[in-house]
């Protein structure tokens, strides 16, 4: 069959009739427009093109064969004959690549902060926001950074630590230590192989690598990187539909997935302001067609683009059809109140994630290390501490955090920013090396605090009295002061002398 041409395809470029080239193929898109989770705003601004370099960071590659019934697959489009587009030139962009060209090497990199901050100087504006933002204020969000300098050590001193084990089990997997790689959207807005470097780097190191519902990379293709002995999680946002849920379990268990968390911290996803504005900034400059009165509002950021299909009415009632569903180990991700963890315990889960979304949700929701301490308060006080695995995630940036957390009681403590950042700035090897730091500190603190295995750090250890104390006198962590964003306001139009 005959090739389309770019001329075909450019006869379609409005919402009677719109079609977008991805991949070198067109698809009719007309009747999905409405549907469109991103709002149709941003497809009706590639009618008629090709649209492959919007899509492919928000989509994972099957997505189109998956949703687009057949009967809108037009066919495979010449790329020879597609004009190509003159691109809004981005005012920040030259500086941007030059700084990649002069980006500090990887060894100068000594702890997660440092990736963060070569993150920033390298991301895309637009990546920087969606990775970076918190909700709100932000001040959960800064505030599970803070959380853990409240905590104290109580080292033990004249212990035999000359050798350390550092290895763990969680839901009854081997880690090589206590933390795992949390599952975190959209990879590909950082690194052209998206979630596929943390695969590689988790497998490197002996981790745990948790798969989001939303990765830019198909679950398949994650999976299929692995390198067929390591362990990995499966992350749930529950659909609507019920059945697409069930159908989404069933493929992750059959695909070898260690446990399923089902995140019940996002029944709407938080407003991420910096994440909107950064959206605002770059689509402020597409030219409105004329006649386009489409009222979607795109400022959303790219979080609540990718969102609309989460399930607010998700309940406890639900928890049944999901233990019907898979033999996996069930989670809950995103519990915020001691309760909550009982009733967790009440209806047979596995676990829980102490979270608060990495402060992307509920601003003001406590810490998951506060919690912590509160919940295994109370599951001890029923003898119910080994009736439910606990683990906590949020802020977590230095091998400190995660002893703390585990001498309070947490099985294992999820990370997510830092290794996104890590890899958007120097790919597996970057996330590799944050690994590496983390080992390294992790055995060291060990050592210092007198401990020979994870079995061994106990809630003694630790005085975490200062946790019910929500403001800091001592003032910020220097590190991170360096590298945090302050929220801004909205710009004014250029020169209107304020
Ligand atoms: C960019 C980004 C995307 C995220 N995407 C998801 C997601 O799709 N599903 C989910 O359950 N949690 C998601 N989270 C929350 C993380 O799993 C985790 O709770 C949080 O990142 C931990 O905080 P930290 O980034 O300070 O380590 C995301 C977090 C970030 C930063």
């Amino acid at each position: 069959m005959a090739k389309l041409t770019g001329a075909d395809v450019a006869q379609h470029a409005d919402k009677n009739s719109c079609w977008v080239i991805v991949h070198g193929k067109a698809y009719d898109v007309t009747e999905f427009l409405p549907e469109h989770p991103g709002g149709q705003k941003i497809i009706l601004k590639y009618a008629g093109k090709d649209a492959t370099e919007e899509f492919d960071p928000i989509h994972p590659p099957d997505t189109l064969d998956k949703y687009l019934d057949k009967k809108f697959h037009m066919g495979e489009v010449d790329m020879r004959t597609v004009a190509i587009e003159e691109k809004q030139v981005d005012p920040d962009e030259a500086d941007r690549l030059e700084r990649v060209k002069n980006m500090p090497p990887l060894e100068l990199c000594y702890n997660l902060s440092d990736f963060e901050y070569v993150a920033k100087q390298v991301m895309k504006r637009t990546a920087w926001g969606y990775y970076s933002s918190g909700a709100d204020d932000e001040i959960t969000m800064r505030e599970n950074r803070t959380a853990f300098h409240k905590i104290w050590f109580k080292p033990k001193v004249l212990v035999d630590v000359e050798n350390i084990d550092m290895s763990c089990t969680m839901l009854g997997s081997k880690s090589s230590i206590p933390f795992y790689i949390t599952a975190t959207a959209l990879g590909k807005l950082g690194h052209p192989d998206g979630e596929c470097c943390l695969t590689k780097a988790a497998a490197r190191h002996g981790l745990i690598q948790m798969i989001p519902t939303l990765a830019s990379c198909s679950f398949d293709e994650i999976v299929d990187a692995a390198d067929g002995k390591q362990t990995q999680w499966f992350q749930l946002y529950v659909n609507k539909d019920r059945q697409i849920t069930e159908r989404i379990v069933k493929h992750a268990e059959s695909r070898g997935m260690k446990g399923l968390f089902i995140t019940v911290d996002a029944p709407q996803l938080g407003r991420r302001e910096k994440d909107m504005r950064s959206k605002y900034a770059e689509d402020d400059t597409a030219v409105q067609k004329e006649g386009d009165t489409t009222t979607i509002d795109r400022s959303q950021g790219a979080a609540r683009a990718i969102s609309s299909f989460i399930d607010p009415s998700l309940s406890w009632k639900d928890i049944p059809f999901f233990q019907n569903i898979t033999k996996m180990p069930i989670i809950l991700k995103g519990v915020q109140r001691v309760d909550d963890v009982i009733k967790a315990v009440e209806h047979g889960v596995t676990g829980v994630v102490l979270s608060n979304h990495g402060g992307r949700q509920l601003d003001t929701a406590p810490t998951g290390i506060e919690l912590l301490a509160d919940v295994m308060a109370e599951l001890r006080a029923r003898n119910w501490q080994d009736k439910i695995e606990v683990y906590i995630d949020g802020g977590v940036r230095r091998a400190s955090d995660v002893v703390k957390a585990v001498c309070l009681g947490a099985k294992g403590v999820g990370i997510g920013r830092p290794f996104l950042y890590a890899m958007s700035a120097y790919g597996v090897e970057g996330v590799c090396r944050a690994i590496q730091l983390l080992k390294d500190e992790f055995e060291m603190n060990m050592r210092l605090i007198g401990a020979r295995n994870v079995s061994e750090l106990t809630p003694d250890m630790v005085d975490a009295k200062g946790l019910a104390y929500h403001t800091i006198p001592s003032g910020p962590d220097m590190l991170h002061h360096t590298v945090y964003s302050p929220l801004t306001n909205p710009a004014f139009k250029a020169k209107a002398n304020l």
